[in-house]
């Protein structure tokens, strides 16, 4: 009998060939882009939980600096740097293996940390705390986190985040704790609807259903395949409860 994937094998390979791996797009990059003053003088940026690097590509076009997009899954920071090639951007972008809570750069050395989708991986709080050690002094951070946009909490959302490993918390409770982190807040907006819809869910199922065909509907897929759209059911069913959220803060 032929060998069922992992889930790990499945996340793989549905996401390598996408835009992104999570909610995003180019028009928040620039507009958290807009909080940061005088772009020309971050020379150092790290994008943490890059995946293939959509934003991380979108940020090299508007930064002149070095940007390391450092992701846990070689796959993928291999796939950025393919990527940054082709855009003959690959002498200033450069993936890299590393884990965000244990991050392998100098200490000061960072003028921007940005992350999208990541940081809930391993908690706002511990995240921001770590993090805040490898920014220069007035350096910048900028980074999604799925956060209650409302004090309605519905239990069937929050069960499904908490078995996914990830807590949400208010925007304003958010912002605390940036505070609490040692960064001065700069800004806080919320994602767009397309940005789960069109950017990320719709292209995802289109590669669940090719991974389907190809594992002939095995067990795994069909269970990795029910996760994944549960996930989108209940953002559709709940989006006006919670989303992602932009933090924007400056080390102080
Ligand atoms: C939801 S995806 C977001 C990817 C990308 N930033 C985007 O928005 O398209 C989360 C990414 O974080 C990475 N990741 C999760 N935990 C990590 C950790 N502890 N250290 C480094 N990367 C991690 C995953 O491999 C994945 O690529």
């Amino acid at each position: 009998m032929k060998d069922q994937p992992t889930f790990l094998d499945l996340l793989l390979e549905a996401h390598i060939g996408l835009e992104r791996q999570g909610p995003g797009s180019r028009e928040t990059v620039e507009k958290a882009l807009s909080f940061l003053g005088d772009l020309s003088r971050l020379e150092n940026i790290a994008d943490l939980g890059c995946g293939t690097g959509g934003q991380t590509l979108v940020l090299a076009e508007f930064l002149k600096g070095n940007i390391a997009g450092l992701d846990m899954f070689t796959a993928f920071a291999r796939e950025l740097d393919k990527r940054a090639a082709k855009m003959h951007l690959g002498d200033r972008v450069k993936g890299v293996v590393g884990k965000m809570e244990n991050l392998p750069f100098e200490k000061n050395s960072l003028d921007l940390i940005w992350s999208e989708g990541a940081i809930d991986n391993i908690g706002f709080e511990k995240g921001l705390s770590h993090w805040r050690g490898f920014l220069k002094e007035g350096g910048c951070v900028a980074v999604t986190c799925p956060s209650w946009l409302t004090s309605e909490h519905p239990a069937e959302a929050e069960q499904f985040w908490a078995d996914a490993g990830s807590r949400l918390d208010l925007i304003e409770d958010n912002i605390k704790i940036m505070q609490s982190c040692g960064y001065q807040f700069v800004a806080a907006f919320a994602l767009t609807e397309d940005c789960w819809t069109q950017n990320y869910f719709e292209p995802r199922e289109q590669a669940i259903n090719k991974l389907i065909e190809k594992y002939d509907n095995c067990d795994t897929v069909r269970e990795y395949a029910a996760l994944n759209r549960r996930e989108a059911e209940l953002y559709l069913k709940y989006k006006q409860h919670y989303g992602y959220v932009f933090y924007i803060g400056r080390a102080v």
